[in-house]
């Protein structure tokens, strides 16, 4: 098949990249505008293949997601572009209205256009793939799990803009018929992920010396979720999915953030001790909490497994194994982009 992959030099939308172009036979067509998030370093090793190829443009540019669409011929529209980073959002929502709003629905206008251009068969089998987050769903308390069925509560400019989107691509299902499908999953962990997130933000300063910043008690708890396993989530979703359904993706890996940063901790004292024989936890250090923090975020994730066979490979404990190895072997990677964002002196915990 052919797939069309907004945002696939960004942390996920790489790994699914990668995964096409090395494990199957489908074609690729990566549109990404490449943003400070994005970098097609994390495409590298897949960007000879002649079944991938590169358009650099900003989905919210019609004309642009036109032109591209229209020469590429996907069957399958996966579309993972957006403003991606909590923190920014607070600091200057209006990149996330428009990236992820007006973005995800400009991508809906001109990919129904195309849409509508196919014969019966083509357009039966067409795929629209939007991928969101559980944030949509907003906090949970002590007990308790996200459900498809679990109404949408965004607390933040991120996930009310992604909420916006998610609510955009089913009403293009409903009212225009585009077969739609919309996945919600939990936080991703792993390689080439932009090292402003909490993962690789707190290898990349344990490294360096530095404080290890923790908002509030650290008390908060995410569903952890290895990058490799959603991406073949991601597949099963739109090889096999019902038009119209959205499905959630979750690890089963629910971890207070205090215990991400303290794993962390232990196996860079295995694997890189530090030269005063002290541990990487000795860096810890607790921050104001950031505004609107939600408390706690689990997904049920039966009916992808039910329905598609998917289950998680990775545990939380062999994961994030891999995800420090990963780090320590390809500093040169994130160097190069610590170094360029120097002086970015964003709210909490910034490069
Ligand atoms: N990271 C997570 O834990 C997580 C969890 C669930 C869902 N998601 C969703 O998955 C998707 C990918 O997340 P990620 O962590 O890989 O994000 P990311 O920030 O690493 O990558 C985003 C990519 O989108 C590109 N992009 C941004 N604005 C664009 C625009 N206007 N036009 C074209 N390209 C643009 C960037 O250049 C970058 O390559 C997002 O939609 C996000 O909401 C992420």
């Amino acid at each position: 098949m052919r797939i069309f992959v907004t945002g696939g030099a960004g942390f996920i939308g790489s790994a699914l990249v990668r995964h096409l172009i090395e494990n199957t036979n489908h074609e690729v067509l990566n549109f990404d505008k490449l943003t400070y998030a994005g970098t097609l370093s994390t495409v590298g090793r897949v960007a000879s293949s002649n079944r991938y190829r590169f358009v650099q443009g900003d989905i919210c540019d019609a004309e642009a997601v036109k032109a591209a669409i229209a020469e590429f011929k996907p069957d399958i529209v996966t579309h993972l572009a957006a403003e991606s980073h909590v923190d920014r959002s607070i600091d200057g929502p209006g990149a996330f209205v428009q990236t992820n709003v007006v973005g995800t629905f400009t991508m809906l206008s001109e990919t129904r256009a195309y849409w509508l251009g196919l014969d019966d068969e083509a357009m039966a089998a067409f795929r629209f793939h939007h991928i969101s987050t559980d944030e949509v769903y907003g906090s949970l308390g002590d007990t308790g799990l996200f459900t498809e069925e679990t109404p949408y509560d965004p607390r933040s400019p991120y996930s009310a803009s992604k909420a916006g989107s998610d609510h955009l691509v089913s009403a293009w299902g409903h009212t225009f018929g585009l077969p739609v499908l919309i996945t919600n999953c939990s936080n991703n962990y792993g390689p080439y992920h932009f090292p402003e997130k909490l993962i690789p933000l707190m290898i990349v300063k344990a490294l360096a010396g530095a404080d290890l910043p923790v908002y509030g008690e650290g008390d908060q708890v995410r569903d952890w979720l290895f990058v490799d396993d959603h991406v073949h989530a991601l597949q099963a979703v739109f090889e096999k999915g019902e038009p119209g359904r959205t499905y959630n993706v979750g690890g089963n890996n629910e971890k207070q953030n205090i215990e991400v940063v303290k794993t962390v901790c232990a196996i860079l004292d295995r694997l890189r001790p530090r030269a005063d024989g002290q541990s990487y936890a000795t860096q810890i250090t607790y921050v104001a909490d950031r505004p609107g923090h939600d408390k706690r975020y689990a997904i049920d994730a039966s009916r992808i497994k039910n329905e598609l066979g998917w289950e998680p490979a990775e545990t939380f404990e062999t994961g994030i194994q891999k995800t420090v190895a990963w780090y320590l072997d390809n500093q040169s990677w994130w160097e190069a982009i610590v170094a360029e964002h120097k002086a970015d002196q964003r709210r909490g915990l910034s490069v």
